[in-house]
C-alpha cells in the first residue's frame, strides 16, 4: 500500500473537486466525503451521501472491475474515467484518482479525488462523432483526397485515394507522392506542394495531362489549399484530385463527331464552288498561322481552322453567276453575296462547340471602324478570333485568282493591311503578319 492523499478538508471543501476517504474492508462507507462530491452526485448533502457503497455508483460492471483491479494490483489509480450514477438516476462521467491504504489492524480505505468530465467528455465526444462524420463523408467522396504535413508527408487520406495507389489508407501515412508515382510526376505534385506552402495561396483547378506507362494520356483536374494552425501559420496542404480521364475522351469524341459533321458541310461547297473552297482552306491554314505566332493553343488553332474552313460556307445559297460574276456587281447582287455571313451562322449556330464558331464567322466582315457588315460592330466589340479570320481572308483572297480578277499579289495585300492597320484591322494581328512575312517571307502564305 502506498502513500496517503493528505486531505485538509476546511480548504478542500468547497474546491471543484470531490474528495473522498471510503472504507473497503471490512465495512464498505464513506468516512470522509465533502460537498463537491455529494453535488457531483446529485445529493441533499455529504451526509446522506455516507450511507452509499462506492462500489454502486459504477454503471458499468467492467469499469468497476477494471478500477478495483488497477488499485489492488498498484496500489493507486491515476484519472480512472468511468461512468457514475447519481442519486437521481442521471449517468455521470468522473475521473478518479486514488491510493490504496492500510492501517495497523488490517483495515482498507481509498482515498482520493472524483472529478465531474462530463463536459470534457460530451466535447470529447462530440468531436470524436466530428471526425468520424468528416471521415465517412471523405470516403463517400470519388475523388483523391489528401492531406499532407509541412515535409509533404501524408497525415490523411479517403478511401478513394487508397484505392488509386492499391493501399489502405493506414499503409499511406508518412508516404510521400515519390513512394507511389513516377519520378517526373511526383516531381510536378511537389513543386505544387512547395508553392501553396511557401506562399500560402491556393492552387484552384489546375488541369494536367499525364502520360501513363502504357502510354495512354491521363488527365486530372486538382485543388491544392493550404491548413493553418490557430495561430495563422501555414502547417501543411490539403489537396483533392479528380480523374477527368474519361469525361476529356467524352468531350474528345463528341468535338470530333462535330468537326465531321461541319467537315460535310464544307464538302457541300466543295461541290457547289471549288474557287471559293479553295479559299477557304488556305484562309484556315492562314489564320492557323497566325493563332499559333500568337502563342495560342491547340482548341484556339481547331477553332480558327474550322472557322477558316467554313466562313464562307454560306455562299452554297449564292447563285454561282452572281458568286463568279466577271465585272462589278449590282447593289442588289452585292447585298445578296453579303448575306452570307447571315447563312454561315444560320448553318453553324446549332453546332455546340467549346468555342464560339458561328460568332467567329459571323463577324469576319466586321472592321474595327464599324464599317464592316452585316452588325457595323466596332472594336473590341469584334471577336478576337474574327479579326484574325477578317485579315487572313483579305491576304487570301488578295493574292489568289479568281475568276472576276487575276491575283493582285503579296505587296498589294501588305500594302491593304498595313494602310488598315487599326481602323479596318487589329493592329496587332496586322504586325503578327508582318513578323511572319519577315521571317518566312511570302511562304508564310503558301499552303
Ligand atoms: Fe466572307
Ligand atoms: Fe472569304
Amino acid at each position: 500500500m502506498r502513500d496517503t492523499f493528505y486531505l485538509n478538508l476546511s480548504t478542500a471543501e468547497n474546491l471543484g473537486i470531490g474528495l473522498f476517504k471510503y472504507a473497503l474492508y471490512p465495512a464498505q462507507r464513506f468516512i470522509i466525503t465533502n460537498a463537491t462530491l455529494a453535488n457531483i452526485l446529485e445529493y441533499p448533502s455529504k451526509i446522506a451521501l455516507k450511507k452509499e457503497r462506492l462500489e454502486d455508483f459504477f454503471v458499468n460492471e467492467d469499469e468497476r472491475g477494471t478500477f478495483f483491479a488497477i488499485l489492488r494490483r498498484e496500489g493507486r489509480v491515476r484519472f480512472f474515467e468511468a461512468r457514475f450514477r447519481t442519486k437521481k438516476g442521471n449517468k455521470r462521467w468522473v475521473a478518479i484518482t486514488a491510493s490504496a491504504l492500510m492501517d495497523k489492524r488490517k483495515r482498507e480505505y481509498v482515498e482520493g479525488i472524483i472529478e465531474d468530465i462530463s463536459t470534457h467528455k460530451a466535447t470529447e465526444e462530440a468531436l470524436e462523432r466530428k471526425s468520424s462524420f468528416l471521415q465517412e463523408l471523405l470516403d463517400n467522396i470519388p475523388d483523391a483526397v489528401y492531406f499532407k504535413d509541412k515535409e509533404n508527408k501524408i497525415i490523411k487520406v479517403n478511401h478513394f485515394y487508397a484505392k488509386g495507389v492499391g493501399l489502405e489508407p493506414e499503409e499511406i501515412i508518412g508516404k510521400t507522392d515519390f513512394d507511389f508515382y513516377p519520378k517526373d510526376l511526383a516531381q510536378k505534385m511537389h513543386d505544387d506542394d512547395k508553392y501553396v506552402l511557401n506562399t500560402g495561396n491556393p492552387i484552384v483547378g489546375k488541369i494536367e495531362k499525364n502520360l501513363l506507362p502504357d502510354g495512354s494520356w491521363s488527365q486530372v483536374i486538382t485543388t491544392k489549399i493550404p491548413m493553418h494552425n490557430g495561430g495563422g501559420e501555414v502547417i501543411g496542404t490539403m489537396g483533392i484530385t479528380r480523374d477527368m480521364t474519361e469525361y476529356a475522351n467524352f468531350e474528345q469524341s463528341q468535338l470530333s463527331m462535330l468537326v465531321n459533321a461541319v467537315s460535310a458541310l464544307a464538302k457541300a461547297l466543295e461541290m457547289h464552288d471549288p474557287y471559293t473552297f479553295s479559299h477557304t482552306h488556305r484562309v484556315a491554314r492562314v489564320a492557323q498561322r497566325i493563332g499559333k505566332a500568337l502563342g495560342w493553343k491547340e482548341d484556339k488553332l481547331l477553332a480558327m481552322k474550322l472557322a477558316g474552313e467554313l466562313h464562307d460556307v454560306g455562299k452554297i445559297g449564292i447563285p454561282l453567276d452572281i458568286l463568279n460574276k466577271p465585272g462589278s456587281l449590282t447593289d442588289v447582287e452585292y447585298r445578296l453575296v453579303q448575306e452570307h455571313v447571315l447563312k454561315c451562322y444560320e448553318l453553324l449556330k446549332d453546332f455546340r462547340f467549346p468555342f464560339p464558331l458561328a460568332e467567329i464567322i459571323y463577324q469576319h466582315h466586321e472592321r474595327l471602324d464599324g464599317n464592316g457588315y452585316p452588325q457595323h460592330l466596332k472594336g473590341d466589340q469584334i471577336l478576337f478570333e474574327a479579326r484574325v479570320l477578317a485579315v487572313s481572308d483579305v491576304l487570301e483572297a488578295m493574292t489568289h485568282y479568281r475568276p472576276y480578277r487575276q491575283a493582285l499579289g503579296l505587296e498589294v495585300a501588305l500594302d491593304e493591311i498595313r494602310a488598315g492597320r487599326g481602323t479596318k484591322y487589329d493592329p496587332q494581328v496586322v504586325d503578327t503578319v508582318f513578323d511572319l512575312v519577315n521571317n518566312n517571307g511570302s511562304d508564310f502564305l503558301d499552303t
